[in-house]
């Protein structure tokens, strides 16, 4: 469907920007910090740094804040350290975490931006990991504790809260961001995986009751990475190949979070394997007694995959990234999109794929969508004279923006738009070299350099977005 003209976005659009907390903040063990799971690591891929200092926004928020003011943010998404907050993740309360992320909560309501806070992107506190993880129920607890506590103190302030932060990639590619710890067993994951996940699914839905009887007015749902899977061809097979890697990439997270109930299809595939999750009492009513407020998904491009003929049982091969899929014994492997262009990282490019994911999230579930990551990963290159031009990123937005705007015309009810990422900051595993942000930091790998600020180009196309509340003419 090609229209003539298009509908305007709407009044009050959440025009936003993105960051994690272990990705920008630095600090990692300041001001009372507990480590997490991700300052654990000690293996990066060759080549990049740790998250020690990222883009120090710990030290430099109050001029982060302001540079965010200044391109005109409606609303900024971020992402609290629960490790920051309870230092051992289920202990004593930290007073310093507690006052950083008010002092930010403050410094963006001073100038107008609407907080949106993801309760946990990636960075499970590091003795809870050591305890067992997402392996033991104890988690589930902590969390709800944890969420209960940032309900507390900025619920006040705090309208827009998510939940997990792409939970399907921390099961699917958990190795390649850096969440599975380094000393995981290797002999079958897969079936604790899985267990983990319905642990994530239960601490999720706690979460989202504990904001309802907290907080009725506030808002809250979950933030899973959907790319929307093609057949590699017309062949049924392949069909039939997306169609279940649909099942198990997207849907299981969306449905259990809309829901509240297992996806079919990915429930088949899970006892195929005998990676079914032990269940106690009371889990199926918790998980259908929670409800979304709205859908928020991270879209970076569409995936395309073909029937695998192999038998279920044969060994699952180690996963690749998150854009860039998996082979499946018996259900699917990836295939390459001949259509598509890809970023200088390897990664898809498919603003069509954007629309038609808006599109089947909407039809699925018909509640608000809200884009919480969205971008270009890029190494630019800082000019003498203070600029980024950063035009490919530019084109990347506008595509994708344009896109959403057609979806919006097709019916869909979009609220916001937070694209990856706000400032530069720290790949989950390519470093500071794939920079995302409309701010340039200026660091690279190893060199902290001066940690200066710089506009990009994208700064002030953006600013020009935002005010016209949409794109320019
Ligand atoms: C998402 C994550 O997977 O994609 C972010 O939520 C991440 O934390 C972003 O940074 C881009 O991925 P990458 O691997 O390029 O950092």
């Amino acid at each position: 469907m090609k229209y003539s003209q298009l509908d305007p976005f709407p009044e009050g659009f959440l025009w936003s920007g993105s960051t994690s907390a272990y990705q920008v903040e630095g600090a990692t063990l300041e001001d009372g910090k507990g480590p997490s799971v991700v300052d654990l690591r000690t293996q990066f891929p060759e080549g990049t740094s740790d998250y020690k200092v990222a883009s120090d926004h710990y030290h430099r928020f109050r001029e982060d804040v302001a540079l965010f003011g200044e391109m005109g943010l409606k609303a900024y998404r971020f992402s609290v350290s629960w490790s920051r907050v309870i230092p051992d993740g289920d202990g004593e309360v930290n007073p310093q975490g507690i006052e950083f992320y008010r002092n930010l909560i403050g410094e963006l309501r001073s100038k107008g931006i609407e907080p949106i806070v993801t309760l946990y992107h990636f960075d499970l506190p590091a003795a809870l990991h050591e305890r067992g993880g997402w392996s033991n129920r104890e988690t589930i607890d902590a969390f709800e504790r944890y969420a209960r506590i940032l309900f507390e103190e900025f619920g006040g302030e705090v309208k827009y809260w998510l939940g997990i932060n792409e939970q399907n990639m921390m099961i699917l590619h958990g190795d390649a961001i850096g969440t599975s710890g380094e000393d995981h067993d290797d002999s079958d994951p897969h079936k604790d995986l899985y267990q983990q996940n319905h642990h994530m699914m239960l601490a999720q839905a706690r979460a989202f009751n504990a904001l309802h009887e907290m907080l009725p007015e506030a808002k809250i749902g979950p933030a899973p990475n959907i790319a929307i899977v093609y057949a590699a061809t017309s062949k049924p097979e392949d069909m039939l190949a997306a169609d279940s890697y649909n099942a198990i990439r997207n849907w299981l997270y969306l449905d259990m979070a809309v829901h509240g109930r297992y996806n079919s299809t990915a429930w088949a595939y899970l006892r195929a394997h005998g990676w079914e999750p032990k269940m106690e009492d009371g889990d199926l009513e918790l998980l259908a007694s929670a409800k979304a407020d709205y859908v928020a998904f991270n879209y970076y491009s569409s995936m395309t995959v073909q029937a695998d003929h192999r038998s279920m049982t044969e060994t699952k091969s180690s996963a690749g990234d998150q854009q860039l899929g998996a082979s499946d014994p018996g259900v699917q492997e990836p295939a390459d999109n001949p259509n598509l262009e890809k970023t200088a990282f390897g990664w898809e490019i498919d603003t069509v794929g954007f629309r038609i994911t808006f599109r089947q999230i909407w039809e699925r579930y018909h509640l608000p969508l809200l884009v919480t990551e969205n971008g270009l990963g890029a190494p630019d290159t800082l000019e003498a004279d203070g600029s980024v031009h950063d035009g490919y990123r530019i084109d990347y937005l506008r595509s994708h923006i344009h896109a959403m705007q057609e979806a919006i015309t097709d019916g869909v009810e979009v609220m916001g738009y937070s694209p990856w990422s706000a400032i530069d900051l720290i790949s989950t595993h390519s470093g500071v070299t794939k920079r995302y942000g409309f701010i340039y930091v200026d660091r690279d790998e190893f060199d902290l350099r001066t940690l200066d600020r710089f506009k990009k180009d994208s700064f002030y196309w953006y600013q020009r977005v935002i005010e016209a509340n949409g794109l320019p003419d």
